[in-house]
């Protein structure tokens, strides 16, 4: 049997169907994938309820690590045993094997395990371009990041330590801002419990951040914008709370020529070469021990109705992974 998790309609986590899938050979620039495990995102809430709309039935899951067991033509960088991790379109990770395009799969260095590997492509690959493509960040910088005990916010949390940039943090629990201290935030602002545009001001001494990174959207946003300094980038790139309603750009002059932009890792990762070289930042900033990645929980593959749930109601930290 081949189990892939697919959705007829959107909604709940009820919606997710464990089915039996055909496995075919791969076609042109495809390779067949035997899973050991995929990640589980927030994009993947996003795409079960609706908000980032598919073509119905759709199988989920945008990233996992296993071995190569067949190769299309016309494939280069990889051949038949080899070890794989990627976050790569379509959705359909969240399955024992599938055929998928290869320009977005990566041979998995030795020392990365594949647990680690399915945790860390999507969510490190992000923090690579939040930090090294958006917007020029330099030691010294100091930047506001939100959710920074979630599974992309403990990889910013180290990658921005490795290179000294300044990184406050927010988090709903003071159990989650001891973590996220732990893993490298200079800061962190336990924002169900105290105003972080308070917070902001007072750790900055009035002054606010260059950068913000904002992933929680809606409950968020407007007092993100008042964390800015003058002429500060506001990168907003998801929406756990809900997507942020229509905004007026007049507001980015009026609080001091604010610069915003909307970012996604499938523009970044579309060009192969490009994917690639990110893939091997993260790659280097693992195994020279800058980052570790933390898996906060592992579900079996039939258990994905239960971690889409933690993963929505708050409950995890880290990455989450889903195994075979
Ligand atoms: N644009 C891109 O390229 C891109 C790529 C990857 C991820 N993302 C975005 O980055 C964010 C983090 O992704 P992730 O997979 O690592 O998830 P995550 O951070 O592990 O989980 C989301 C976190 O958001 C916080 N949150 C705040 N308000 C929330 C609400 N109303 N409902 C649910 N969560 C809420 C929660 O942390 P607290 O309890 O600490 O508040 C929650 O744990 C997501 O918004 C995701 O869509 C964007």
């Amino acid at each position: 049997m081949n189990r892939t998790v697919i959705i007829n309609e959107f909604g709940g986590s009820e919606n997710l169907n464990i089915i039996d899938h055909p496995i075919n050979e791969p076609n042109v620039g495809e390779i067949r994938i035997a899973h050991k495990a995929c990640g589980l995102n927030f994009i993947d809430v996003y795409q079960r309820t609706g908000l980032y709309p598919l073509k119905l039935p759709q199988a989920l899951g945008m990233e996992g690590s296993g071995i190569i067991e067949a190769i299309g033509e016309n494939v280069t960088h990889l051949k038949v045993g080899d070890r794989v991790a990627y976050a790569s379109m379509p959705p359909g990770a969240y399955c024992d094997k599938r055929v998928m395009p290869a320009a977005q799969v990566c041979l998995l260095p030795d020392e990365i395990s594949f647990e680690q590997g399915a945790a860390m492509m999507l969510q490190g690959m992000t923090v690579e371009y939040l930090l090294n493509r958006t917007t020029p960040i330099k030691a010294g910088d100091t930047i506001l990041f939100h959710a920074a005990a979630g599974g992309v916010g403990l990889i910013a949390c180290q990658w921005a330590k490795s290179e000294n940039i300044t990184l406050i943090g927010t988090a709903g629990s003071d159990e989650k801002c001891k973590l996220a201290l732990k893993y490298g935030a200079t800061h962190c602002i336990n924002y169900n419990e105290e105003n972080f545009e308070e917070k902001v001001k007072e750790i900055t001494a009035g002054a606010g951040v260059d950068v913000v990174m904002d992933s929680v959207g809606q409950s968020t946003f407007e007092g993100s914008l008042n964390c800015l300094k003058p002429l500060g980038m506001m990168i907003t790139f998801g929406n756990a709370s809900g997507p942020i309603p229509p905004f007026n750009l007049g507001q980015l002059g009026a609080k001091g020529s604010l610069k915003i932009t909307r970012p996604t890792l499938f523009t970044h990762i579309g060009n192969h070469n490009t994917c690639q070289e990110m893939a091997k930042n993260l790659f280097a900033k693992v195994t020279s021990g800058q980052i570790d990645i933390i898996i906060g929980q592992k579900f079996p593959l039939s258990d994905v109705a239960l971690a889409h749930d933690s993963l929505e109601q708050r409950m995890t930290t880290g990455s989450t992974i889903l195994t075979m």
